[in-house]
């Protein structure tokens, strides 16, 4: 295997006092020591003066990092603007919250632009580059438009729409035409591949080939796209041990102590439109209201961590939140019971982990979601004697390959009601068992293996099979 690089737009660089990264990053990490790899993206810095090429290198436990700072003009258009107002809600489904400008979609070619200018100089002719997610979708485009024939490959993390939805973005065939720049486009599910056939079929009449493929004109050339399902997991093993001794901390001990004899719903996650907290927070309400038995014998403790305040409909949901949590607890809860305890801030893993092994439910309703590690990462930190039960959105990337959970519509309140006193009154016996199933899936399947799957089959890909269409 030649040298890796990885390329998004976050990069976890090592920084001293930071928690430790999460199980994705670790995956990633392991994968650029083993082959002397570079990490490059941005540096999470802004600056007045226009992006410059230089990139900011420094060397940790054998891997490279190089980032850039971006113009702040340019960062607000490509980041709050383009990717997080327009492709992350139409990518999601929710078109009525897509905003679009022409001057956020122009801001968001010029930094991938950017990202490409800065990069180039740092690539070998051998190397690997692996690019990730939808802000960096032209980056592949722009090497190639540089000069670059190495082998490139991109996985989207968030789901992939079919063409009736990405077709309200104006010049989607842009962005489509971008995807054939690469050699291996990689997606979380089945269904995800099946949207992204769809809109090379209807959007650019480009048709799969037996083995997976499209074949279409990139910058002048003919190539060939391998495309691919390529499910994301977490470390398995080294998640279910943090969760393991976290059960000893005193923040976990903190809680169960809170929490008397009453059980424990969780929720965690970024305080993000796709999530569906709102309808979870009336899922919890449809419980209370329609099964008193569990009135003060459960508490819904949801953790919020708070992102992308700069893009309006993320600030509107924090206020619709705020007042959900206080109606319910007015309505519901007594003087000495609480039941919904909502924290809108970020916690760390370890406390997570500790209170997901504490909670007898875990409650993972999106609305849309790539894949959803928290689901995994629940299950992982389940106690094999005494697991709790997973409820999962039927919308999350997840409930594909999750057959142990109960899957719900988080549109329909009264169902997510049910299935709570299902999972609250499961018997232990069932409830290893659906554990048992869906720990195996996951030990199957960690971030380790999904990321040498995805660059094994890259690397095996015949090398930038161009062919010039015109001289
Ligand atoms: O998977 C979606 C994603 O945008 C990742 O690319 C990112 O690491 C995460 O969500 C957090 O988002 P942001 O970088 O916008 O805070």
């Amino acid at each position: 295997m030649g040298r890796v690089v990885v390329v998004s737009n976050r990069v976890a660089v090592p920084r001293r006092g930071e928690p430790t990264a999460g199980g994705l990053a670790v995956a990633l990490k392991d994968v650029l020591k083993s082959s002397g790899g570079l990490w490059f993206g941005w540096s999470g810095e802004t600056r007045k003066e226009p992006t410059s090429r230089e990139t900011r290198r420094i060397r940790s436990a054998g891997i490279d990092y190089a980032t850039i700072d971006l113009n702040e003009q340019d960062h607000k258009g490509f980041y709050a603007g383009f990717s997080n107002a327009t492709l992350w809600p139409l990518f999601h489904f929710r078109l009525g919250l897509m905003e679009y400008d022409r001057k956020h979609a122009e801001a968001y070619r010029r930094v991938n632009r950017d990202f490409a200018e800065a990069l180039l100089p740092l690539l070998g002719p051998q190397d690997t580059i692996w690019i990730h997610d939808y802000q960096l979708i032209p980056l592949a485009a722009e090497l190639r438009a540089l000069g670059a024939k190495q082998r490139i490959g991109f996985f989207l993390h968030i789901p992939f729409p079919p063409f009736a939805v990405l077709s309200a973005l104006p010049d989607c065939d842009k962005l489509l035409k971008d995807l054939l720049a690469y050699d291996l486009v990689g997606l979380q599910t089945r269904r995800d591949l099946a949207g992204l056939v769809n809109c090379f079929s209807e959007g650019l009449g480009l048709e799969v080939d037996a083995e997976g493929g499209v074949r279409g004109e990139s910058g002048g050339h003919m190539r060939r796209t391998q495309l691919a399902a390529h499910p994301i997991g977490i470390d398995t093993r080294g998640f279910a041990t943090l969760a393991r001794k976290a059960a000893f901390t005193p923040e976990t001990q903190r809680l169960v102590k809170s929490m008397g004899d009453r059980a424990l719903i969780v929720g965690a996650e970024r305080l993000d439109y796709t999530k569906g907290l709102p309808h979870r927070m009336r899922g919890v309400a449809a419980l209370l209201a329609n099964f008193p038995e569990h009135l003060n014998n459960v508490t819904y403790l949801q953790v919020a961590a708070r992102s992308r305040n700069e893009v309006a409909s993320y600030r509107d949901l924090k206020r619709e939140l705020d007042s959900l949590a206080g109606r319910i607890n007015g309505d519901y809860g007594t003087f000495d019971w609480t039941p919904v305890r909502y924290v809108a801030r970020a916690m760390a893993r370890d406390t997570l982990a500790g209170f997901y092994r504490a909670a007898r439910v875990g409650l993972v309703t999106p609305l849309r979601d790539g894949m959803n590690l928290v689901a995994k990462e629940y299950v992982a930190a389940q106690d094999p004697e005494d697991p709790g039960v997973l409820i999962l959105s039927q919308f999350a990337g997840a409930a594909e390959t999750m057959d142990g959970a109960l899957l719900v519509n988080p549109l329909d309140a009264q169902a997510m009601g049910e299935t709570l006193d299902r999972a609250l009154r499961m018997p232990l016996a069932e409830r290893r068992d659906r554990w048992t199933r869906m720990m195996s899936g996951l030990e199957e399947q960690t971030a380790m293996r999904w990321a040498e799957n995805f660059l094994t089959e890259l690397e095996e890909l015949p090398l930038s099979g161009e062919e010039l269409i015109w001289a």
